[in-house]
């Protein structure tokens, strides 16, 4: 399986490394070897200390992509383009895509998944919601029988530790962001996280996949934290809550209901136990019941784990010759920001 990997940043130089470190037990999983053929990066000269021949360094992306004997294109630069270009490129060039980019799955997933339909190729995304937890396909496979009925989740590791930092010192929403980023939380510039655009681009990749639907960022009613104060934080408190940055997406009678806010939660339900920058999604199905999935949303380890589980999914797919059902195929339901309790 010859593989090109877009981007060599915090998490592309560790997906770079498990590839190495983990190169036999990936061959024995899938059954042949993974061959990295290309790293795409911005700027030559920047490559890292790395387990790999320099000369495998390109910045001619788009080239890398087109080359006939790539088999799967591995994208963690992030950002809407150049990434769409890359990624249209090469899965109607008939590759298998993985890509932990939630800004372009969150606008624009519908065009990638009907290009990967269209070629009958793989389009993963598990990195691109809560880092290495696995969230989306156990949504898309597990839960496949049942009928998802509301997912609420901590998705921004970010906001997390700053409200957990509030709750339990006291602070204001600038000091903890600035402890945020002091411990290279926060970006330098943090408004994604802060102001919500980051959760809601994940609550519609998530919505999407728990309602079988398209629901894009912008159909998502997103209030960041910027507004919480530690009064705010102290009141909760005295009401025996605790406050953290939602995303809930509910399944209405003929609708779907999803946003992004603040929002107070009793101390006493699972979530409120999350605390520094842990991500963690409580899914309430019918059958099912309630379920918990918790880890690490963010960080290049844990992000290239779940990059890596990919990669052996959609090979073990390509050698069998097969892909997973598209997903373009499934209804366009009406998205409502607000519209249950
Ligand atoms: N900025 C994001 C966060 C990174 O804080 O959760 C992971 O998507």
């Amino acid at each position: 399986m010859k593989v090109a990997l877009l981007g060599c940043g915090t998490v592309g130089a560790e997906v770079v490394r498990l590839l190495h470190e983990h190169e036999r037990d990936l061959t024995a999983r899938i059954g042949a070897p993974l061959e990295l053929v290309g790293v795409a990066v911005r700027r030559a000269g920047r490559t890292r200390d790395l387990p790999i021949d320099p000369a495998l360094f390109t910045t001619d992306a788009l080239g890398l992509v087109k080359r006939d004997d790539v088999d799967v294109v591995v994208e963690v630069v992030g950002g809407i383009e150049p990434a769409r270009t890359w990624l249209l490129e090469a899965l109607r060039g008939g590759k298998s895509v993985v890509t932990a980019n939630k800004a372009l799955l969150g606008e624009d997933g519908a065009t990638l998944h009907k290009a990967a339909a269209e070629a009958g190729v793989d389009l993963y995304y598990e990195a691109s919601v809560a880092g290495a937890i696995p969230l989306l396909r156990p949504l898309r496979d597990s839960l496949h029988g049942d009928r998802i009925t509301r997912v609420t989740g901590i998705v921004n590791g970010t906001t997390n530790f700053i409200l957990s930092s509030m709750d339990a010192t006291g602070a204001g929403f600038a000091e903890a962001l600035e402890e945020a980023t002091a411990l290279g939380y926060a970006e330098a510039d943090p408004t994604a996280d802060v102001e919500g655009f980051d959760a809601a681009a994940k609550a519609a990749i998530l919505a999407s996949m728990a309602f079988h639907t398209r629901v894009t960022a912008a159909d998502v009613h997103r209030e960041g934290i910027t507004e919480v104060t530690a009064a705010d934080v102290a009141s909760a408190k005295a009401m025996g809550c605790t406050i953290k940055l939602l995303c809930i997406a509910t399944k209405l009678d003929d609708a779907v209901s999803v946003r992004v806010h603040p929002a107070m939660i009793p101390r006493t339900h699972p979530l409120a136990g999350v605390g520094d920058a842990f991500n963690a999604v409580f899914v309430e199905a019918e059958a099912a019941g309630q379920l918990m999935f918790y880890g690490r949303g963010a960080g290049g380890a844990p992000t290239a784990s779940a990059v890596l589980g990919d990669l052996v999914a959609v090979s073990r797919n390509r050698l069998a010759g097969t892909h997973a059902a598209s997903e373009s195929a499934y209804a366009d339901l009406p998205v409502r920001p607000i519209g249950d309790a």
